[in-house]
């Protein structure tokens, strides 16, 4: 046989021994995300046959319907994240406040906020759909519960960021800071496997993912971009190709891949856009930047932001470098066309 098999535990151990400080707890914190990954994928791909199809009577903390897989997603990352004694406490996009550890499980040093089922809006129509997490150390005392300032903290101090997506094969990707690396589920083991080594984006893209039906809810300088990498000008490359599917691990990976732009604008309805910053931005942002990609919100860089709320909400303008600053010199209204249409 040729070529040596890496699975997302070998790789996770290999990469903690460069580090002669760690106690094993990362290692066991990540085997509990892929565990819990397995088993949400596992149901994700029977959803129509179980009967876990349509909504749940609740309404979640951002005031949408819940759908029964993102109940049961989260509770399946609770239940595998809360009793290893790695983390001191989680928080969840179907949560309101922070999600304690259990009184009869030991305290950890890690803090873990995820999305634990991203795009389900879509998922009776079978569309792909993910889960993304972050993790940090924390920042309060050892020997007591976490509190939500142990998540108010920018995301350059990620320790880890991720996502799984459930698509035509379920892969997990993950960060630590050290590039960005892809493994595929494989059904019959049951096992992740390195698929995807130091994963980098391109350049430049060709994709540009929105949701244009908000057009007219823009502001003036995000319409003037969109118009702009919409006309014909084979030169530069132009027009870029529309994609959006509506679920953000879904047009995230499949531009990390092949290069574009996701943009999520402000718009007059939703002043801070839709995207959560903790678990959806933050992770999504450490990971691009470590494949070469950036991150913004027209002003910052995602990684900067300093949360004040744990669902704060976030404009969103991710991908492939050159896109991200094409875009950054239409917002700051600089870009020569704009000139030409005063
Ligand atoms: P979630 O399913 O976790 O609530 O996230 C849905 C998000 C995201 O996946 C997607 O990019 C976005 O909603 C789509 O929003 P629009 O329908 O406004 O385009
Ligand atoms: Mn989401
Ligand atoms: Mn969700």
């Amino acid at each position: 046989m040729s070529g040596k098999i890496i699975t997302l535990t070998r790789h996770i151990i290999e990469e903690q021994r460069k580090y002669p400080a760690a106690t094993g707890k990362f290692t066991d914190l990540m085997n509990d995300i892929a565990f819990a990954a397995k088993i949400i994928s596992y149901n994700v791909n029977k959803a129509g046959l179980l009967d876990v199809l349509g909504e749940t009577d609740n309404i979640n903390v951002q005031g949408e319907v819940v759908k029964k897989l993102d109940t049961f997603a989260h509770e399946t990352m609770v239940r595998a994240l809360d009793h290893n004694g790695h983390s001191c406490a989680l928080a969840s996009e179907e949560e309101e406040n922070v999600i304690e550890i259990p009184d009869e499980y030991p305290l950890g040093k890690y803090v873990v906020a995820f999305d634990p089922l991203d795009g389900s809006s879509n998922i009776d129509a079978n569309v792909s759909v993910g889960t993304i997490f972050a993790i940090y150390h924390r920042v309060t005392p050892e020997g007591r519960p976490g509190t939500v300032k142990d998540f108010l903290q920018p995301g350059y101090k990620q320790v880890c960021a991720g996502y799984v997506i459930y698509g035509s094969s379920t892969m997990l990707v993950y960060t630590t800071g050290n590039g960005v690396y892809g493994f595929t589920l494989d059904p019959s083991y049951g096992e992740f496997v390195l698929s995807h080594p130091d994963i980098k984006t391109p350049k430049k893209g060709k994709i540009y993912s929105v949701n244009e039906s908000y057009y007219g809810f823009w502001d003036e300088r995000v319409r003037q971009y969109i118009s702009y990498i919409k006309q014909v000008d084979g030169d530069s490359g132009r027009p870029m190709n529309s994609r959006y599917i509506g679920s953000l691990v879904s047009d995230f990976h499949r531009n990390l891949l092949y290069g574009g732009i996701f943009l999520y604008p402000p718009s007059t309805k939703a002043p801070s856009g839709k995207l959560r910053l903790l678990y959806e931005a933050n992770p999504l942002a450490f990971i691009v930047e470590q494949a070469g990609g950036k991150a913004i919100d027209g002003e910052r860089r995602i990684l900067d932001i300093v949360p004040e709320k744990l669902h704060q909400r976030v404009p969103l303008y991710i991908g492939s470098a050159e896109d991200v600053d094409l875009l950054q010199t239409f917002l700051k209204g600089k870009h020569p066309s704009q000139k030409a249409a005063k």
